[in-house]
């Protein structure tokens, strides 16, 4: 699986940056299902024997493999959602990101019904950069009393801080493929 995935990136994506790369032809704009089902049954091949509840993620791009890895695990997925102007909403749990990409900042929701004390979940993510995003999420999942198993991510682009961060506060984080550098436009795996 790692490795299919190392050489559909290295087809499929191009470097815009030495920090970004841009993946729609597999990520961000257009999926393979089949690849898709596989870093979902990786996943949740992965988090196995953790007696997980429910997969969570966030819209729009972390959709498809959180929802292959809910699929293969027998679980449902709940993805928290974007809003542009957020209204107070005392049944949800909201938090305000940073988005490196876009560089602007978005609210998540999660209604409160959806994620509870009584949940053990995955977080599975498309992309880590800075953590930004995925650490809105985690605040809304500790909020909830829900246990967070672990993260599984796609890629993670480590020379960026969000995974080493996220491992060092004690989450698990699982990534398919690590990219240690886009310098030079070449991506350059661990
Ligand atoms: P994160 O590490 O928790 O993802 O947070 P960060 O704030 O660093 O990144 C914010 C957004 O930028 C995320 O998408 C993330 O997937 C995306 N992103 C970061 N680096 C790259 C990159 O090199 N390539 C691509 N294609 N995307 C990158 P998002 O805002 O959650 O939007 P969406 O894609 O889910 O709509
Ligand atoms: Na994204
Ligand atoms: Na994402």
């Amino acid at each position: 699986m790692m490795e299919k995935l190392k050489t559909r990136i290295l087809q499929e994506s191009s470097v815009v940056s030495s920090d970004v790369l841009r993946m729609d032809a597999i990520i961000n704009h257009m999926v393979d299902p089949e690849l898709t089902m596989e870093m979902g049954r990786e996943f949740a091949a992965r988090f196995a024997e953790q007696s997980i509840t429910k997969v969570v993620t966030v819209e729009s791009s972390g959709i498809p493999a959180a929802f292959t890895t809910a699929y293969v695990l027998g679980v449902p997925l709940v993805f928290a959602r974007r809003k542009k102007t957020l209204i107070a909403d005392p049944d949800a749990y909201c938090e305000r990101v940073p988005s490196f990409t876009k560089g602007m900042v978005t609210d998540i929701m999660v209604s409160k019904q959806f994620l509870t004390s009584d949940d053990r979940v995955l977080f599975i993510d498309d992309i880590i950069a800075n953590g930004d995003a995925a650490r809105g999420l985690i605040k809304i999942i500790e909020r909830s009393g829900a246990a967070l198993v672990g993260m599984g991510v796609v890629v993670e682009k480590s020379f960026q801080a969000g995974g080493r961060t996220l491992r060092e506060s004690g989450i698990r984080v699982e990534s398919l493929v690590r990219i240690a550098s886009l310098e030079g436009g070449e991506i350059t795996f661990e």
